[in-house]
């Protein structure tokens, strides 16, 4: 079934990365009285939309937060609801996102996650790493500043080495060694179900993103949500410190 949605012609001008916060699923499954973990799954639905408008869309980027270094915090049984969904996720849409030419990469430290977590990702990536299509970003075990702080010490080391200058290093060299090594900074950043905050998410690729936090919990977030925010993007006016 074909996505419901607007088509790229639909639009003046479109992010060439996004950034999106999966927040609300809990609040939603709270509302509803169901299980949490419930909230959690009726959220991948949302995740698969998503995914297949911004490939439709021919969106350079999209990246998701779908487990932070925080999100440890939270009960077992929680860690282990999202953990299953991680293998859940991977096993159902792999053949699709790699039939679309989809590239999976994935955000976040993966040696601390289980073993069939940690397999199932590297396989991910591994199976779709040739593919030139929608470059899909899946933060797991993510955080930002984990991430700059892994960047700064691969140039140390590579300093110490003797490989690399000191007064080499500039903003191109350190964004050369996140996770998001060759793309676009983040344009647009969306958070869901109304929090206003980054929550530890791309801190350096966000920079110059414009953020729209749209009230809807990720469960009830659709495609025409999206669109919406991606029309309020394009009317936004980007100066980037320039009149
Ligand atoms: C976001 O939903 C998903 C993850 C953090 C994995 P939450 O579980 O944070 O939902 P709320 O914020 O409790 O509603
Ligand atoms: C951020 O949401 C992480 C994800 C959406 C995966 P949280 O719900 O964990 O963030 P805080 O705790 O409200 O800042
Ligand atoms: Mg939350």
């Amino acid at each position: 079934m074909p996505t419901q949605g607007m088509t790229a012609a639909d639009f003046p001008v479109l992010p060439r990365h996004v950034g999106i916060i999966m927040d609300g699923n809990g609040r939603w499954a709270k509302k509803h009285k169901l299980a949490i973990a419930f909230g959690h799954r009726t959220g991948t639905e949302t995740l698969r939309e998503i995914i297949r408008h911004t490939d439709d869309l021919g969106i350079g980027s999209l990246s998701l937060y779908a487990f932070s270094t925080e999100n440890w915090r939270r009960s077992d049984d929680e860690v282990a609801a999202l953990m299953q969904l991680i293998l859940d996720f991977f096993a159902s849409e792999i053949d699709e996102l790699d039939e679309k030419h989809v590239r999976i990469t994935i955000l976040g430290d993966k040696d601390r996650l289980p073993q069939r977590q940690r397999d199932t990702l590297i396989e991910a990536e591994r199976r779709t790493g040739a593919n030139t299509g929608l470059r899909l970003n899946i933060a797991i075990n993510y955080g930002g500043r984990a991430e700059l702080v892994r960047a700064a010490r691969s140039l140390a080391e590579d300093a110490r080495a003797g490989n690399l200058d000191p007064d080499a290093i500039d903003e191109d060299a350190l964004a050369a060694r996140l996770y998001t090594a060759g793309q676009p900074d983040v344009d647009l950043l969306i958070r869901t179900s109304g929090e206003m905050r980054l929550s530890n998410f791309l801190l350096w690729q966000c920079a110059y993103a414009e953020f729209i936090f749209p009230e809807k919990l990720w469960p009830d977030f659709t495609v025409a949500d999206y669109d919406a925010a991606l029309q309020e993007f394009a009317r936004r006016s980007r100066r980037f410190g320039g009149r």
